[in-house]
């Protein structure tokens, strides 16, 4: 089958690093489920594993892809839970299970035509949506849900500043605090997507480090050092920060004094559990979200949706479909 395989790791061309090969069909193990996946969607975490950041170089060669909608053998139509992990010993959650790892840090991802998942991870895909739209989801989505819901726990009324609206989990975040009942202030670099910002359900789009009419409740966080300071300044004395990213640097000066004498809360967030995703997942059946595609390419055409990504060029998630 076609699979694009991280073969190696480079900071400066990431991209010359992922090759796409030929490889086995993979076999489920008991426990296991094969689905031949249909469709799945790009994230900045396959270009981290390209530079080289937060993936052990000894899991390389590996197929990238953390994001998967598709079909399993006995015929079921699923999105795939990507967190693979023992509740157990995370205390009931997953995400905190010291031994997690997301799809393609330890066990082949997506970006091909089948995978094999642990049975658990298996979702049933909501009718409604399709394959496309159903990959954008896993990731994403079950990132901005569990930050709002889980994390900063906003409730309908609060005010909230959701940074970067460009990304794929910041357009989650606005589209679902907006659903939620919050007012969703947003920042993006480009006049193009803070006019998405307003699409997905922002009330008002700003340039990054403008002043908002208000302070906020909770701020969702994942573009880092450019937007670190902009998002301590624009807390309300006890607000929250959500932080699941640092596309821009992992070193903001970290502004102590403001933080105690606010009593801000910094909370960071990473994934979600598989009861986090099905609630999200409820969530768009009940107020009709669905989420919004950049572009649709061919797996034969990933390289293309990765530059994208990394140019800073897609307004919603890029998804590769295998027909
Ligand atoms: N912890 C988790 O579980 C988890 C889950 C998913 C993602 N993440 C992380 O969260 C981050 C975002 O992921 P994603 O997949 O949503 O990425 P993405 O779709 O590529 O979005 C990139 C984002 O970064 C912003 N950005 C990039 N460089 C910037 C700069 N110099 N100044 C200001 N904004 C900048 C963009 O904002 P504009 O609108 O201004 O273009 C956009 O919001 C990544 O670092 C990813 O690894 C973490």
């Amino acid at each position: 089958m076609l699979a694009a395989v991280a073969v190696a790791q480079n900071a400066e061309d990431p991209l010359s690093c992922l090759e796409l090969k030929d490889v086995p069909v993979p076999e489920a193990a008991p426990g296991w489920t094969r689905v031949r996946v249909r469709a799945s969607s790009l994230n900045m975490h396959d270009v981290w594993t390209l530079r080289g950041v937060g993936h052990d170089p000894a899991n390389i060669p590996i197929i990238l892809g953390c994001d998967v909608a598709g079909v399993t053998d006995d015929g079921r139509e699923v999105i795939v839970y990507p967190v693979i992990a023992d509740p157990d010993a995370g205390a009931g959650d997953e995400t905190l299970d010291p031994n997690r790892a997301l799809l393609s840090e330890r066990h082949d991802g997506g970006f091909a035509e089948y995978i094999v998942v642990p049975d658990r991870c298996v979702v049933d895909k909501p009718a409604h949506l399709s394959f496309e739209e159903a990959a954008c989801l896993p990731v994403a989505w079950s990132t901005a849900y569990r930050m709002l819901f889980s994390q900063a726990r906003i409730t309908a009324g609060d005010r909230v500043l959701v940074q970067g609206a460009g990304g794929g989990v910041a357009g989650a975040a606005i589209a679902l605090a907006a659903a939620a009942g919050a007012t969703v202030y947003a920042t993006s670099r480009t006049a193009q997507k803070r006019r998405l910002a307003l699409e997905l359900g922002a009330h008002a789009a700003f340039a990054p480090g403008e002043r908002l009419p208000h302070r906020v409740d909770a701020v969702i966080e994942t573009v880092g050092e450019a937007t670190w300071a902009h998002s301590l300044r624009c807390l309300r004395p006890g607000g929250a920060i959500v932080i699941a990213g640092t596309t821009s640097g992992t070193a903001p000066a970290a502004d102590l004094g403001r933080i105690f004498y606010q009593q801000l809360r910094i909370l960071g967030s990473t994934g979600s559990t598989r009861h986090e995703t099905v609630a999200m997942l409820r969530m768009l059946e009940a107020t009709g979200l669905r989420p919004r595609i950049d572009r649709v390419l061919p797996l034969a055409r990933i390289h293309e949706g990765l530059r994208a990504l990394i140019d800073g060029d897609a307004a919603g998630k890029i998804v590769v479909a295998i027909p």
